[in-house]
């Protein structure tokens, strides 16, 4: 969350002291965290869309309230994961993420997108679709970006744009219509 006013920095010891390590966990404790981490993570994504509708409602002073207290909830989620051993090498984490998109593509969103399409659930299918699509960039994003760092370089610096509806996400030059939801250029957000 690049707006959030901080004046430290994630590297000063102070910093990391504090923070939950990685260690051997016992079975139930690993479970345990796990469920957390998904919990604690959705908890953060509930509030940033409670905070849009607080916004709507002309309630900026909530929203604001949503905000912060969604980025409590991704502090405990990082922690969580974090002690679960879930981060490794940038090398390491490409992999883990291109395998996460991988199986989005190839296993869960074809399927879930069956089931909505027997169920006549249109916006659900709509809302699968717009991520089974945007999932399949992701996917060789990752992987490039692998191959780069295994060759001991950093992926080369172009502006990375994702489609504020569908999430279609886009490398270089914005298309002047999104290619997946037909959002015009100025729906993207630029990282
Ligand atoms: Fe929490
Ligand atoms: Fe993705
Ligand atoms: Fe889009």
């Amino acid at each position: 969350m690049a707006d959030v006013k901080s004046e430290v920095s994630r590297k000063d010891e102070a910093f990391q002291k504090r923070l939950p390590k990685t260690e051997d966990l016992n079975a139930m404790t690993e479970a345990s965290l796990k469920a957390a981490f998904a919990g604690e993570s959705q908890a953060a994504e509930k509030y940033m869309v409670f905070a849009e509708q607080a916004e709507d409602e002309g309630l900026p002073n909530v929203a604001k309230l949503f905000r912060a207290i969604s980025f409590a909830e991704t502090r405990h989620a990082r922690n969580h994961f974090r002690v679960t051993g879930g981060v490794g090498a940038t090398a390491d984490n490409l992999k883990a993420a291109f395998e996460g998109e991988s199986f989005e593509i190839d296993e869960m969103y074809p399927a879930y997108q069956e089931i909505a399409k027997v169920q006549k659930n249109t916006q659900a299918g709509r809302s699968i679709k717009y991520a089974l699509k945007a999932e399949m960039d992701h996917k060789w994003m990752y992987d490039d970006a692998r191959r780069s760092v295994l060759e001991g370089k950093d992926v080369a610096d172009r502006q990375v744009s994702v489609c504020l509806i569908c999430g279609h996400t886009v490398i270089g030059d914005v298309p002047d219509k999104c290619p997946v939801c037909a959002a015009a250029k100025e729906y993207y957000k630029t990282f």
